[in-house]
């Protein structure tokens, strides 16, 4: 949530901020603002929206000698935490005379207190932030040394930050910390860069060092030293960013949920390359390190995550029971930690995120370690906190995930998953036949999914006629619940259509008083173990005048007859047929969405990843 940017080294800092706020943007997008610095002058620019505002406020200045030439810089790309998204509120905060400029990802939760102290100080305070509680107090300990202020400043500080600032007196020396907001240094020549996310960094270095919480780098030039808040010296390794600028480039399509959605064959068989030994009919997770004892031993799987990564639990809960034969439970991380949940030694707590740096998920995760559980990470960005203090898990390998709504991520999941349930059951009650069997239909995933992605000129046909109304219904049994969470969820993120999912047998319960002909009905309708009961739903809502459209087996005539329109999806068991009908609900949002003119990888409200609670 929120994207930082820095940099200081002997390039001009501007173009490298500018194009590192476009890369975050996906961050958060309501303001956004950037302050250079030189020795004659500092200067702070914001503006209200998007990037593209502060870019042309900038572009009315283009004389000013400081924006051509400073070589020192942070900006900053807001999603409102304290205070409504204007101009006063974004980031970069200044203390008086812009003695310190400072940008800030977090939440401050002992700000009121600070405020009151620092007004009584005689500190004036122009916007509704915590950030700039944070700049006053590190000010009202500036004594020539930025660091020594902000050090002092950060221990009285409560909740969580990233930060990036500077002194006006210290240019080109930056300072940059964290405590649950993640910081990434990129390393150049006489260069660095800072930022909260890989992704602003890899067109200039791959070379990067992640601070670890309480860590506090001074930054100037290529030199870098990091201490940690008692002010020790301590050395964080530099790791290698693993993909390329191109990953993160729209690459021709309109948007980045296109092309993400695109990517997902690409993107599955590297997440599923290498793990799969069909000879053993057996997954080789080797970064999940479960002794044999402890495989066997294993009492429970207990899932934890939230939106999209929650919703794949729910088929890693299903396929665990189903095939290992051990009890398994997907829990909202959010919740986890607040009912003192029943975990032990020998149940495994798997936290699935994209980010890595969900905070409900990464709370979760520090429970579950407190209770003594085994803990492992199901994680896309390699490095980030949650694949860190886990220490274990599977990385997704998905490339990066930039379009607020969650798409490659969650196929990439399940089929990691499904993996994940096929070790459990060999150890467990699987035989190897199956296991082989198993094996193939994982590795049948991508092509299932390029079999959808060719069909969508006439998906998004479909779409035409969804695209009037402003709620909708998705249903589905068994594995293809999920999909029809996951299906609503898609939906309404980028369309603003009010659309929610239901085990269809819930319809009764309830949600089957709101069906009239203006609630159309998504039903999940693969063949297998389920559909008759949930064309008989179907049967219910068309009873009702509701719109039906159908995710079919190519070829079920029964099922065409049934509904009113129908995307027909690859045959396959339904463990992995719950991929190509994820795929297919998520180019009929992308559409519906698109005919609806919605601002589709940023919608609004939304950011890529909740780091505050
Ligand atoms: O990065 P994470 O997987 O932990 O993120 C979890 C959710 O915030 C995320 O899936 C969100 O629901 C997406 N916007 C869904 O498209």
């Amino acid at each position: 949530m929120c994207g930082i940017v820095a940099y200081t080294g002997k390039q001009a800092a501007l173009p490298i901020l500018i194009n590192g706020l476009k890369r975050l943007e996906y961050r958060g997008y309501d303001s956004a603002g950037i302050a250079l610095t030189s020795e004659s002058e500092t200067k702070v620019y914001k503006a209200k929206g998007k990037v593209a505002n502060l870019v042309e406020l900038l572009a009315g200045q283009e004389d000013s000698l400081l924006l051509k030439e400073s070589t020192c810089g942070i900006a900053h790309t807001r999603w409102a935490t304290h205070g409504s998204p204007t101009q006063e509120n974004a980031h970069p905060h200044a203390s008086p005379e812009n003695q310190i400029v400072l940008v800030h990802n977090g939440i401050i939760e002992n700000h009121n207190q600070l405020r009151a102290k620092l007004k009584a100080d005689g500190y004036e305070f122009l916007s509704e932030t915590d950030t700039e509680v944070l700049v006053h107090l590190v000010d009202s300990f500036y004594d020539d040394d930025i660091y020594d202020a902000v050090i002092r400043a950060l221990k009285q500080i409560e909740g969580t930050y990233g930060i990036a600032c500077f002194a006006k007196n210290q240019p080109g020396k930056l300072i940059v910390a964290r405590r649950g907001s993640p910081i990434v240094i990129g390393m150049g020549d006489q260069e660095a860069i800072v930022a909260s996310d890989a992704s602003a960094i890899i067109n200039y270095t791959r070379q990067a060092v992640y601070l670890d919480d309480n860590d506090i780098a001074i930054v100037q030039g290529g030199d870098i030293e990091i201490r940690t808040l008692d002010d020790s010296l301590v050395t964080r390794q530099a790791s290698e960013i693993d993909w390329s600028p191109d990953a993160a480039e729209k690459g021709g399509y309109e948007h980045y949920m296109l092309k993400e959605i695109f990517e997902q064959p690409e993107a599955i068989r590297n997440a599923i390359r290498g793990r799969i030994d069909v000879n053993a009919g057996n997954a080789v997770l080797s970064g999940l390190s479960l002794a044999p004892r402890e495989l066997v031993d294993l009492q429970r799987l207990v899932v934890v995550g939230c939106g999209t990564s929650l919703n794949a639990g729910l088929v890693g809960q299903f396929a665990t029971e189903d095939f290992a034969g051990i009890p398994a439970s997907v829990e909202q991380a959010a919740e986890f930690r607040y009912r003192n949940p029943i975990v032990g030694s020998r149940d495994l707590v798997l936290a699935i995120s994209q980010s890595g740096e969900t905070a409900d998920t990464l709370a979760a995760v520090r429970e579950a370690q407190q209770k003594g559980a085994l803990v492992a990470g199901l994680v896309n960005v390699v490095g980030s906190t949650i694949a860190r203090e886990t220490g274990q898990g599977v990385y997704l390998h998905a490339g990066p995930e930039i379009s607020v709504a969650s798409t490659k991520a969650f196929t990439c999941q399940v089929s990691v998953l499904l993996m994940v349930a096929l070790k459990f059951a060999r150890a467990h009650r699987m035989s190897h036949e199956r296991g082989k069997r198993f094996a193939e239909e994982i590795l049948a995933i991508p092509e299932l999914v390029e079999r959808v992605l060719a069909k969508n000129d006439e998906i998004a046909r479909v779409a035409e006629s969804f695209v009037k109304y402003e709620k909708a219904f998705f249903i589905g049994r068994g594995y293809l619940y999920p999909v029809a969470m996951e299906g609503a969820l898609k939906l309404k993120e980028i369309s603003y259509i009010h659309a929610e999912g239901y085990h269809a047998a819930e319809l009764k319960h309830g949600p089957i008083a709101l069906l009239e002909e203006s609630m159309p009905v998504v039903a999940l309708l693969n063949d297998g173990p389920g559909k008759d009961k949930t064309l008989g739903n179907v049967y219910e809502c068309k009873a009702r005048n509701a719109t039906v459209l159908g995710i079919i087996t190519e070829g079920d005539e029964e099922a065409k007859q049934a509904v009113d329109h129908y995307i027909e999806v690859p045959d396959a068991p339904l463990h992995t047929a719950v991929v190509p009908a994820t795929v297919a609900l998520q180019l009929f949002s992308y559409h519906v969405a698109r005919l609806r003119g919605c601002p589709i990888d940023q919608p609004r409200n939304l950011a890529k990843s909740v780091t505050v609670e």
